[in-house]
């Protein structure tokens, strides 16, 4: 019985050690798009070459985000995201240009498309 014990405690503790290894190695859940995008930087110039629907930068909170390939996604017309392309659009972003906030899937969504922030010269 006191076998037992120790056993189902030298178990659990190896179990332990196990889960917080694997907690350390594994890498974080949110990692940005690209691992480029957590150290890229862009100046305002850089973000105002990407100002069409062909190629289409925002930026957004500080942050700078390519969502050329969201814009047919966009649930409103186009127009709404193409008049900010190349442009600061926190505004537009938090208000829908309506007083109408996004919805967290929105922000999530948006957070995927970054590649870098805005850089301070
Ligand atoms: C920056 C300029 C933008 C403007 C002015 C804008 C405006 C709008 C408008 C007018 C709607 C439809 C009406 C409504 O749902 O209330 C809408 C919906 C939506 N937009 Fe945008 N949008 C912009 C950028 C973006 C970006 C960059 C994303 C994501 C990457 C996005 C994601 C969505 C989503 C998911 C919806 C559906 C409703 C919701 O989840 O809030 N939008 N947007």
């Amino acid at each position: 019985m006191k076998n037992l014990v120790l056993g189902a405690g030298l178990s659990f503790w190896i179990a332990m050690a196990a889960i917080w290894i694997f907690a350390a190695w594994a890498p974080p859940v949110t990692q940005p798009a690209t691992a480029d995008a957590a150290k890229a930087e862009y100046t305002a110039a850089e973000v105002a070459a990407h100002g069409d629907a062909a190629s289409c930068w925002l930026i957004i909170n500080g942050q700078v985000y390519d969502v050329t390939a969201y814009i047919d996604e966009h649930p409103a017309n186009p127009r709404t995201i193409l008049d900010y392309c190349g442009k600061e659009a926190t505004r537009g972003f938090d208000t829908k240009d309506r007083d109408r906030p996004h919805s967290d899937a929105a922000a999530r969504l948006l957070d995927r498309l970054r590649i870098g922030a805005l850089s301070g010269d």
